[in-house]
């Protein structure tokens, strides 16, 4: 079968595969994948900045986005062939530690978790693939090709239970979110913020394109400038560009009691001029909170899964900006400036 590889390390190795069928072992489940969405950690694979194959092996099947079509399932499992699914990105780490045995592999604390279609283990940009049956997540199947979304949402799902369990340390009735960056993930996760009934403000640095008129079309209001002017007093900030200028202007602006909740990973490197010490002194007499989120567990999966079936489908299909063939899969990574979800369109 087709399967889309790299060598991760090395930039310009991406190719399409002939591979062996899905090997048993990872897991009952056989599902024809349909589509695969395209984000960030992708480009970083490919370019050969992130990424790990398996152990013994040179390549590695990329694809962690991924929604699919259940062929076989075995008895007993709560899944049918003919069921739309979404394959969890991250395994629990061997030991495993005492996040990852209570089934937290999203808090893993030594870092010996592994990540399909990331960190040494082949992800699902394959025709088929196998899979663990507690490791298909069921989307509504009235979603179709929109359920190659729930990955992402099951990350933003995460970060708003972040805020949301750290806000409630003490009465938290927040009114205001700014979300930082109108990609995917700021969309999906002002998406979400504006069904929890809050006013929402998404940051980005467009002007035209589709994103401006997508945070207009979902209730909430779209800026260009800093935190500050875009909204003063936010209760939560979600940032999603990984901007270290924006990080801590989010930090600085952010609401007494306020969470922000940081989602972008940044590629290091710039430095900043911040003034620590009055940094600190408003963080602390204002009991202001900042947070990184990472990954999602199945929990996360199924809050992602319910903002997706409750969200208005025509505006979902906006998102996905651009469909490709697997067979056209370089231009599905390359990126235009009107892009919001790629997807690589794998069967049908
Ligand atoms: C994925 C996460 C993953 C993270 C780090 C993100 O693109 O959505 O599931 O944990 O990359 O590898």
């Amino acid at each position: 079968m087709k399967a889309l590889t790299v060598v991760p390390g090395k930039s310009g190795s991406a190719r399409l595969d002939d591979v062996p069928e899905p090997p048993e072992a990872d897991g009952p489940v056989l599902v024809e994948t349909l589509a695969i969405g395209v984000c960030g950690t992708d480009a970083e694979i490919v370019s050969g900045a992130y990424g790990w194959a398996p152990e013994g092996k040179e390549r590695l099947v990329i694809g962690h986005e991924s929604l699919g079509r259940v062929a076989e399932a075995p008895a007993g499992s709560d899944l049918k062939a003919g069921d739309l699914v979404v394959g969890i990105v991250r395994r629990p780490d061997p030991v495993p530690c005492p996040n990852c045995a209570v089934m937290e592999w999203d808090f893993c604390r030594n870092g010996q978790y592994t990540e399909r279609g990331i960190k040494q283990h082949d992800g699902y940009c394959s025709e088929r693939y196998r899979i663990e049956a507690d490791f298909a997540v069921k989307v509504d199947p009235g979603l179709g090709m929109l359920g190659v979304l729930l990955e992402p949402a099951s990350v933003v799902a995460k970060a708003w239970e972040q805020v949301e369990r750290i806000g409630s340390r003490a009465h938290w009735a927040p009114q205001r979110a700014v979300v930082t960056g109108a990609g995917p993930v700021g969309l999906l996760a002002a998406m979400i913020g504006v069904q929890k009934g809050l006013d929402v403000h998404v940051i980005d640095r467009v002007t035209g394109g589709v994103k401006p008129q997508l945070v207009a079309d979902l209730g909430a209001t779209y800026h260009m400038g800093a935190i500050e002017e875009a909204c003063a007093n936010a209760d939560v900030v979600i940032e999603c560009t990984g901007v270290g200028q924006l990080v801590f202007d989010a930090m600085e602006h952010v609401a007494p009691g306020g969470v922000v909740c940081l989602t972008g990973v940044s590629s290091g490197g710039r430095e900043l001029g911040v003034d620590a010490g009055s940094l600190n002194r408003s963080m602390v007499l204002e009991n202001e909170s900042v947070v990184g989120s990472v990954n999602a567990n199945r929990r996360h999966y199924e809050q992602g899964a319910a903002a997706l079936a409750k969200a208005d489908r025509g505006w979902l299909g906006r998102l996905i900006t651009r469909r490709v063939p697997l067979a056209s899969w370089d231009q599905a990574l390359a990126r235009g400036d009107d892009d919001v979800k790629v997807v690589i369109e794998v069967g049908t």
